[in-house]
């Protein structure tokens, strides 16, 4: 039987009035050339989004992971946008996370983000897209803990025998470029002390325990590692399967209605709290104080491959729902409160962190005054 894959790639080539949203004719071209690449063939259907001043491309296929046509495709798709649009019209930092020059055959490590998933199309399979700005990849520690490991938050642990058999957490130490699989409930104490660390220890997968079955799948790139420094934001993805066996598309929901503090927010140097917003109202624009970071959520069904959403491809608007407004009302509080201790941590991240410091050049300015 015929795998579908489902690939989201995303970068930040470019913004208008700063670091705040794309412009519309990028959005558009990076769907006239997904368009063109379902008619070639080499896709099967695609839907592009935007949060804050990242671009994602959602695209269907049957290649697998790590396929180098489809990552050359969007590796393309990002250059020719930042060629023919973004410097053109000196969009703000166009091209930014476009770190090499040639496509080498796999676009991970090159600067854009990439959540990859493969698998067989179970009857009905429905599946969610979270999309963040503003933050990094142990952004989704902490809701991928409560969906597949906290009865508080997910029923059907106790409930649902398939899933009460638990899950197994891929994580990915970011520093030294390993993973160790952990499962729960029974080894949910050592998950934790390693996932607290957001910074380091990522969850880039998780799998159900019963058959294998993959059920999650996150961005886990950190483009301060490749470039050697702190050149943006991660912005991560994520791509979750729900429902019949795996968490329902509430509890799946369910993690992210009190929104949790996440670094990377205005010079990818402060804490703050993850807002989940619609895109359809326009509320993935990222305005107070460049934040606060924010969530979208995408939800589709998939069928031989394909995307279907409410219209054509396009997804239903997981959180415009007034209930969350609840939330984007937290975190706006969280957001006002955490600005009222400046530069002073822990609103600040730690240092090891910031994306840039004037600390070297102020401690040489100092040097000989410290007695
Ligand atoms: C960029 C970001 C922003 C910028 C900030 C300063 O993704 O998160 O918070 O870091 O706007 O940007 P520059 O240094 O370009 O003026
Ligand atoms: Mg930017
Ligand atoms: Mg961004």
């Amino acid at each position: 039987m015929v795998k579908t894959t489902i690939s989201v790639i995303k970068a930040d080539v470019g913004s208008i009035a700063g670091h705040m949203c794309p412009y519309s004719k990028m959005v558009e071209y990076a769907r006239e050339r997904l368009k063109e690449a379902v008619e070639a063939r080499l896709i099967k259907s695609y839907y592009v989004y935007y949060v804050g001043d990242d671009i994602g491309l959602v695209i269907t296929h049957d290649k697998g992971e790590e396929n180098p046509k489809v990552h050359e495709l969007a590796w393309n798709i990002f250059k020719e946008i930042t060629e023919k649009i973004s410097k053109p019209l000196k969009l703000y930092a166009a091209g930014q996370d476009l770190l090499k020059d040639a496509f080498s055959g796999n676009i991970k490590g090159m600067g854009p983000g990439i959540a990859e998933i493969e698998f067989e199309e179970r009857g009905s399979d429905p599946i969610i897209v979270f999309a963040a700005d503003k933050t990094s990849p142990g952004a989704w520690n902490l809701p991928l803990y409560k969906i597949f490991a906290d009865p508080f938050n997910t029923a059907g642990l106790i409930i649902d025998p398939v899933l009460h058999e638990g899950f197994i957490f891929e994580v990915m130490d970011l520093r030294e470029g390993k993973n160790v699989k952990l499962k729960t409930p029974e080894e949910s104490y050592d998950l934790l002390s390693l996932i607290g660390t957001v910074n380091r220890y990522v969850i880039s997968r998780v799998y159900r325990a019963h058959d294998n079955e993959i059920a999650a799948s996150a961005s886990t790139t950190r483009l301060s590692y490749i470039a050697g420094k702190y050149v943006g934001k991660d912005d991560p993805v994520l791509i979750i399967r729900a429902q019949a066996g795996f968490p329902a598309l509430g509890e799946v929901l369910a993690a992210f209605i009190t929104p949790h503090l996440v670094p990377g927010w205005m010079r990818g140097s402060h804490y703050g709290p993850l807002m989940p917003v619609s895109f359809r109202k326009k509320q993935n624009i990222v305005s107070y104080f460049d934040g606060p970071p924010r969530v979208i959520g995408m939800g589709w069904q998939i069928s031989n491959g394909v995307l279907v959403g409410v219209e054509d491809t396009e997804p239903v608007d997981l959180f415009d729902d007034p209930v969350w407004e609840h939330s984007r009302r937290i975190a706006t509080e969280i957001a006002v409160y955490m600005r009222t201790m400046g530069e002073v941590m822990p609103a600040r991240v730690e240092v090891e962190e910031m994306e840039y410091t004037t600390l070297p050049k102020v401690l040489e300015k100092l040097k000989n005054r410290f007695k």
